[in-house]
């Protein structure tokens, strides 16, 4: 069984990766994302024929948007440490006018020469890396100087779900935010940022709040993650099914939320 908190980390070795693919398809069909999204393109200040870099592109969504900014002049590069992802990537951006290219690399590593890009951009990946700091210095060593590195990453510790179970509640926060590489990136970007000797960085918390469980199950592994506790033995058997059968009333009566904040970090090359 896959966890979404240990292992985007090695997708290709996961077993069951048209399950990850589903999870950020949803994502980005919900508006809440396009949002934040659209805001990250933005703090790139990108324009016809630039050259970017979309670190962890996942499924390409996001290398296919950055396409519309830097136009049939431009370029797209995006890396990630899934082949199979880059091929789904590929497969995406097969129509588009604009130049791809897709390499199989490590964010702690980029295989660039110095300030070779205009921007870079990395989303919701540096959770998953075990050394996010050195992945925002080598976005920085290869953007060249007056461009952008636009990072959008969740802090887990926000995490918060509407549950009368306390003690269960702050087991399941704390178990999940753990099982990521880096559960705590997001308030470390602006140090990050920092230390990669990057300028004018600004720092915006985005929330997002779900009121579905099912929906919020399907993006935040909640049953997952009671389940993996349970195997643990953190918990007792009882809490954990007093904890859903709460949820599930709290949800049947349309009071079911939860929410959590990621931190929208930009900043700029000298
Ligand atoms: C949660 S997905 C986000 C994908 C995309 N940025 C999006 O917003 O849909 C994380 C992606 O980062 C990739 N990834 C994880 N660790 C990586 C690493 N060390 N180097 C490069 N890519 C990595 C995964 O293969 C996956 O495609």
């Amino acid at each position: 069984m896959t966890y979404f908190a240990s292992d985007f980390q090695d997708l290709d070795n996961s077993g069951n990766i048209e399950n990850f693919i589903r999870c950020l398809e949803l994502q980005q069909s919900l508006d809440l994302y396009k949002y934040y999204k659209q805001k990250t393109f933005e703090k790139m200040q990108l324009k016809p024929g630039d050259s970017v870099l979309e670190v962890g592109c996942g499924t390409g969504n996001d290398a296919l948007l950055l396409a519309n900014y830097v136009g049939e002049t431009g370029k797209v590069t995006a890396v990630d440490r899934s082949q199979f992802m880059l091929n789904q990537a590929k497969e995406r951006a097969k129509k588009s006018s604009t130049k791809f290219e897709f390499i199989l690399a490590n964010t702690e590593q980029l295989p660039f020469p110095d300030a070779n890009f205009t921007a870079a951009r990395v989303d919701r990946t540096l959770q998953h890396v075990a050394q996010p700091q050195k992945a925002i210095a080598e976005m920085a060593r290869v953007v060249q100087s007056n461009g952008w590195v636009v990072a959008f990453e969740p802090d887990w510790e926000t995490l918060v779900i509407g549950s009368e179970q306390r003690t269960t509640t702050r087991a399941l926060v704390n178990f999940w935010c753990d099982n990521f590489p880096s559960g705590w990136v997001g308030r470390y970007l602006f140090k990050y940022f920092r230390q990669a000797g990057l300028t004018d960085i600004t720092v915006e918390p985005i929330t997002i709040c779900l009121t579905e469980f099912e929906l919020a199950d399907k993006i935040l592994d909640l049953s997952r993650t009671v389940e993996k506790i349970s195997e643990q033995g953190f918990i007792s058997q009882n809490d954990l099914t007093l904890w859903l059968m709460t949820i599930n009333q709290c949800d049947q009566a349309g009071d079911f939320f939860c929410a959590f904040t990621a931190f929208l970090v930009s900043g700029k090359k000298p």
